[in-house]
């Protein structure tokens, strides 16, 4: 995606969470899924086991691929991984806001290279409450913290932040229209929230100024996964009209 690109269709504001093992059932999963959605999740879990030879083959299907691998080292070593991503063809790829100033701004400056991913900050990991906020040594509740480390990440030259629905509207308002917010936490109304805690649905997040949703569950496991995608893109358009 050239930099300029803007998000222009509901298809493209939905990136579904491959959280399975290994390449078949990845690939499984993306054949079922076909034109519904644009973007596919490839995290940790994914990408330790399939590598950058299962980028390929989702994008060789037309997937863009976001790359959920969460870098958090030294500036040198983040800036080294963010060069090495460039080389995969994926598009978005995350690092943790908490890794500080001069991760951040050494993470952005390799990401002005050629072929490089936009980059996405993690803000607070929506398994973390306030007691686990604490006990790692960050006091006071999850919201707050959420705004401080999103403005870092924008102040040091980071593309856009992850951070949950209940936080979107704060994160929009400080960090201005052009951030990539990106949302994970989507479910649809009466669907189970597993383990997650903070949770809203489409519309109602993109309606608080998320501009990508992560949805895994809610598509993954549905019997048809592709019609659960395109149920969320409908929701997601109509929130763009209201
Ligand atoms: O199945 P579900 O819709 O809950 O999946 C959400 C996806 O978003 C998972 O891949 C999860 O790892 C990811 N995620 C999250 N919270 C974050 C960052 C990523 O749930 N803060």
């Amino acid at each position: 995606m050239a930099k300029t690109d803007a998000i222009i269709s509901a298809r493209d504001r939905i990136a579904v969470a491959l959280d399975v093992p290994g390449s078949r059932e990845a690939l499984d999963l993306a054949d079922r899924l076909g034109d519904a959605c644009s973007w596919l999740k490839v995290g940790m879990e994914l990408y330790y086991a399939s590598g950058n030879s299962l980028i390929a083959e989702l994008r060789s299907r037309g997937f863009r691929v976001f790359l959920d691998l969460k870098l958090h080292d030294i500036p040198n070593t983040v800036a080294g991984a963010v060069r090495s991503v460039s080389q995969t063809g994926a598009e978005l790829l995350t690092v943790h806001a908490c890794g500080g100033p001069a991760m951040l701004e050494a993470a952005a400056k390799a990401a002005e290279t050629p072929g490089a991913p936009r980059l996405l900050a993690v803000t607070v990991l929506t398994s973390m409450d306030a007691h686990e906020l604490n006990a790692a040594g960050v006091p006071g509740l999850p919201g707050p913290q959420v705004v401080r480390l999103a403005t870092l990440a924008k102040d040091s030259g980071i593309d856009g932040m992850v951070c949950s629905p209940e936080e979107v509207s704060a994160v929009r308002e400080a960090t201005g229209p052009d951030s990539i917010l990106v949302v994970p936490g989507i479910r649809p109304k009466g669907y189970p929230t597993d383990d997650q805690r903070r949770i809203a649905t489409a519309g109602e997040t993109i309606s608080r100024g998320a501009s990508i949703l992560v949805v895994g569950r809610p598509i993954t496991r549905a019997a048809d996964p592709a019609a659960a995608a395109r149920a969320i893109v409908d929701e997601i358009a109509s929130a763009e009209l209201a």
